[in-house]
């Protein structure tokens, strides 16, 4: 008997391009980027736009790099809006001027979510790679407000400015964000390459965790505050992308399709690309996304853990980057063979005498 259609995906990210006036070190795009003469023009996207609310997706979020650098967002914004998606742009606020930002918001744009790198100007222009780009933020933070978006602060943190958690939600505040995401780097693509530069060591983990129980008790009833957490120090793995090909599909800026956005580190998987296949058929059929779809393909601990549906075995792209199997136990996981492996690791790491960031940039293998 075959197996059941899975479910729509909730959401889809759309990662019109690579391009970014940024250079964080801890960028989740590949280490390989794509340029911007691969990129799918206007009508794809419009397409797969069409596509994915007909497939009954909820919700898009345009993503890059900077998706503001592709003149054509306010008519893709316009589309989704028109297909009754939830439209949510995710922007490091860097690279264009914050007035393009009305056009997107006529085009009827639901949700912002802007990055930042810290609370100090000096600091986070070093970790950005651009002088000046704190105050661009802010710049653009005051055209959110007024035009009277929602928006969600993403805080990503890190050996250099995890001890700033208090002073960001404060931030978030100051910006009338409704939100705010404190994310400690995830380890894959740049981070890896910079693993040893921005490891948090334990006690600082552990004093976060305090921070953010402490600005939850503040602000509750005001303010959500999301918080993702380093799993190199955890007894648990996260649930991953809430399951392999389950809730979420990446579309690559090169049209790619990808149930997260290290998927391409597991070399012996082949992605369908929007271009030559549909988005349904894509989900439904692509062996990319059914490698480890549910939990038939999981081995022992997993197949016999009873947190298996909770977290699905954790993280395929860790799994593979510690086990070299991506169909491996996520070493985060305390069952793992290689659970103490990897607090080994974090334990070196965070003390290692780093010096300066390997910052993204084209071209880099
Ligand atoms: Fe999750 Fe697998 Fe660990 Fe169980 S053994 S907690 S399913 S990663
Ligand atoms: Fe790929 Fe977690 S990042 S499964």
């Amino acid at each position: 008997m075959s197996a059941p259609a899975p479910a729509p995906p909730m959401a889809l990210l759309a990662e019109l391009t690579h391009r970014c006036a940024l250079k964080c070190p801890y960028c989740s795009n590949p280490l390989e980027l794509e340029r911007r003469s691969s990129e799918l023009d206007t009508s794809t996207w419009l397409r797969l736009i069409d596509e994915a609310a007909a497939m009954g997706v909820l919700q898009i979020s345009f993503s890059g790099g900077e998706p503001m650098l592709r003149p054509d967002i306010a008519v893709l914004v316009s589309r989704a809006v028109e297909r009754g998606l939830y439209t949510n742009l995710i922007t490091s606020g860097v690279g264009f001027a914050p007035e393009a930002l009305e056009r997107v918001a006529q085009a009827g744009l639901d949700h912002v979510q802007l990055s930042v790198q810290g609370v100090e100007d000096a600091a986070a222009d070093h970790v950005a790679g651009l002088p000046g780009s704190a105050a661009r933020k802010r710049l653009l933070a005051g055209e959110i407000a007024r035009l009277g978006l929602r928006l969600t602060l993403n805080a990503v943190v890190h050996r250099g400015n995890v001890a700033q958690i208090p002073a960001l939600v404060r931030l978030a505040e100051d910006w009338g964000a409704a939100r705010v995401e404190i994310a400690h780097v995830q380890y894959y693509g740049w981070a890896v390459a910079n693993r040893d530069r921005l490891m948090p060591t334990r006690a600082q983990v552990e004093r976060a965790t305090a921070d953010l129980a402490a600005e939850r008790a503040r602000t509750a009833g005001r303010l959500v505050i999301d918080a993702v957490l380093p799993d190199y120090y955890a007894s648990y793995p996260k649930p991953c992308m809430g399951g392999w090909g389950a809730r979420h599909i990446n579309v690559t800026p090169a049209g790619k399709a990808l149930p997260c956005h290290a998927a391409e580190t597991i070399p012996h998987l082949v992605f369908d690309n929007v271009r030559d296949r549909p988005l349904a058929e894509i989900w439904r059929d692509s062996a990319a996304f059914n490698a480890y779809r549910g939990t038939d393909w999981m081995r022992d601990p997993c197949r016999s853990c009873e947190r298996r549906e909770r977290d699905f075995g954790g993280c395929r792209c860790q799994a593979l980057l510690f086990a070299g199997d991506a169909a491996a136990t996520d070493p985060a996981c305390r069952l793992s063979p290689l659970h103490a492996d990897m607090l080994a690791v974090a334990t070196r790491d965070s003390t290692a005498d780093a010096d300066a960031y390997v910052f993204r940039t084209p071209g880099r293998r």
